[in-house]
This record gives C-alpha cells, sequence and structure tokens, in this order.
C-alpha cells in the first residue's frame, strides 16, 4: 500500500480515483482549490510551489503515486486552461518526480482527453511551447483562440509531454502514462452539456458502447495503470471513451 497524490480530488474523475485508491488501502493526498487535503489554485506558480511544499511535508518527501487530474473545462478561457490544464499538470508531475524516485514500484498517470485527437485545430507552434516548457510563449500563441481550442491543445500537449519523457522516467524507474477519457458523467459534462455551441458537439461525439463513461470507470483505469498488473506499461496513452477515439481516427494507432 502506498501515499498517492490526486489533483482535481474535489470532483469527478479525480474524487473517484481518490475513492477506488482508498478502498484499495492506499493514503491518498487531495490536491484542489477546495475540500482537499492541499488546497492550492495549480494555474499559477505560487499555487503549485504551495502544493508541492505542503505535498512534500505531509509525505516525508516519499510518493508512490501521482495523479494529475485537475483541469479546467473546454468552456473557460483559453489562457487559463492553458495555465492548468498543461502548465499545472505537468508542474505536478515533475515537480513531484524527486518524491517518486524515493518511492516503491512508483507510478504517474497524467489525464489528457479524447478531444486531444481532433487535430485540425492543433497549433504546432502551441505544442512546440509547451513541450519546451516556456509558458509565456505557449500563452501568446493561444491568445486569439477560444477555451475549446486551448482544450484540445493542451491535452494534446500533455499527452505528447507523458511520451517525451518516457526515456528519462523510465531510466529512473518511474512508470509514467496517461489516460484519455471519453465523456464521462462528471460536473465538467454536465456544464458542457449545457453550453449553447459545445453541447450539440459533445453530444455529436460517436460513442460506440452508446453512453458516456462513469467517473469510476476512468477510476478504474488509472488505479489499473498505477498498480502492479500495468508493470510493463510505460509512455502510453489509453483511451478510454467506449470507442470514440477509434471512430474518429480509424487509421491512427
Ligand atoms: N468529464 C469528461 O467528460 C472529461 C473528458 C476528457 C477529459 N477530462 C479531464 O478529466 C479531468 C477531470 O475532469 P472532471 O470531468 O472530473 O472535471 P470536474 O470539473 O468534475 O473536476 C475537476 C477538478 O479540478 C479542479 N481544478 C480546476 N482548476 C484547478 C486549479 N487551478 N487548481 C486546483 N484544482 C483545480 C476543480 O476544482 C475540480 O475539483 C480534467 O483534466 C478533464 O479535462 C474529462
Amino acid at each position: 500500500m502506498g501515499t498517492i497524490v490526486v489533483t482535481g480530488a474535489a470532483s469527478g474523475i479525480g474524487a473517484a480515483t481518490r475513492e477506488r485508491l482508498e478502498a484499495d488501502g492506499h493514503r491518498t493526498i487531495g490536491v484542489d482549490r477546495h475540500e482537499a487535503d492541499v488546497v492550492a489554485d495549480l494555474g499559477s506558480p505560487e499555487g503549485r510551489r504551495t502544493a508541492i511544499d505542503k505535498i512534500r511535508a505531509d509525505s516525508n518527501g516519499i510518493l508512490d503515486g501521482v495523479v494529475s487530474a485537475a483541469g479546467l473545462g473546454p468552456y473557460d478561457e483559453p489562457h487559463a486552461v492553458t495555465r492548468v490544464n498543461y502548465f499545472g499538470a505537468i508542474a505536478m508531475l515533475d515537480e513531484l518526480r524527486p518524491l517518486l524516485a524515493a518511492g516503491t514500484a512508483p507510478a504517474a498517470v497524467a489525464i489528457s482527453s479524447v478531444g486531444a485527437v481532433f487535430t485540425s485545430l492543433v497549433i504546432p507552434a502551441y505544442l512546440e511551447a509547451c513541450l519546451a516548457g516556456d509558458e509565456t510563449r505557449a500563452q501568446a500563441e493561444i491568445a486569439d483562440q477560444d477555451g475549446n481550442t486551448a482544450y484540445v491543445n493542451a491535452k494534446h500537449a500533455l499527452a505528447l509531454a507523458v511520451r517525451a519523457r518516457a526515456p528519462d522516467w523510465g531510466a529512473a524507474g518511474i512508470r509514467l502514462n496517461a489516460v484519455a477519457p471519453g465523456s464521462t458523467e462528471t460536473p465538467m459534462l454536465d456544464r458542457l452539456h449545457q453550453h449553447p455551441e459545445l453541447g450539440p458537439a459533445v453530444r455529436g461525439l460517436p460513442i460506440p458502447l452508446g453512453r458516456s463513461a462513469l467517473p469510476r470507470e476512468l477510476a478504474n483505469a488509472i488505479a489499473f495503470l498505477l498498480g502492479p498488473d500495468a508493470g510493463y506499461v510505460h509512455g502510453s496513452v489509453l483511451f478510454v471513451d467506449g470507442g470514440s477515439d477509434a471512430v474518429v481516427r480509424p487509421d491512427a494507432l
């Protein structure tokens, strides 16, 4: 049994993940803007620093897992989406890596999105800036775009960033993967459904299994990726989307 950080733990997928991990006997440290062990805004450098310092103190510098699930929705403002969904998410992984290195069979999971596969919206210069860790340049590249474009790009960049870290993290003995959820019944999806433009588009997403996911179905996949049954799974993006990606991009692996 280990100590696992879950960001976005106050709601939706993060809350379900926390519940599942605790039922499995793990100790979790929840991070969120409210109702969490560590209350911090992961959109700001100060908030990220506060979170890291508090997690280090609460864990005695030893972690066995990290789940970077905190995120804003495609209806949010593009700069805020960039701050939280890419730079906040990746900062938690990178900054907590030394704590994971002290853990037992450590593993981390980032939460991307099936939205990342809508590559017609991808802005290569934004991805490049994200992967270079240049938040100022990424914000400049997204300035004229809407929240949905920022969301697609940030989630695409996050999946690429996980893959780019495979050599280093693997050599350090820390597994790192991403989950790409499809439509999942959380407050974020409720808000999306109510949005005048994004609502119809989201409802129109083809889902071969014919229904949205329950948050605990995402938690199950995340628990698998963190655990010993996934001992050889590393640098992967696992789509947990009822088959949506297979329909949107049938020719892509
Ligand atoms: N629900 C879906 O259909 C869906 C689909 C694909 C991907 N996702 C991704 O899954 C993750 C979880 O989403 P969810 O559906 O559970 O959403 P949610 O809105 O229910 O939960 C997100 C949580 O993140 C927290 N958060 C947001 N900004 C934060 C910040 N600056 N600092 C700290 N915490 C912050 C919120 O307070 C909230 O508790 C997100 O990264 C989201 O993009 C969700």
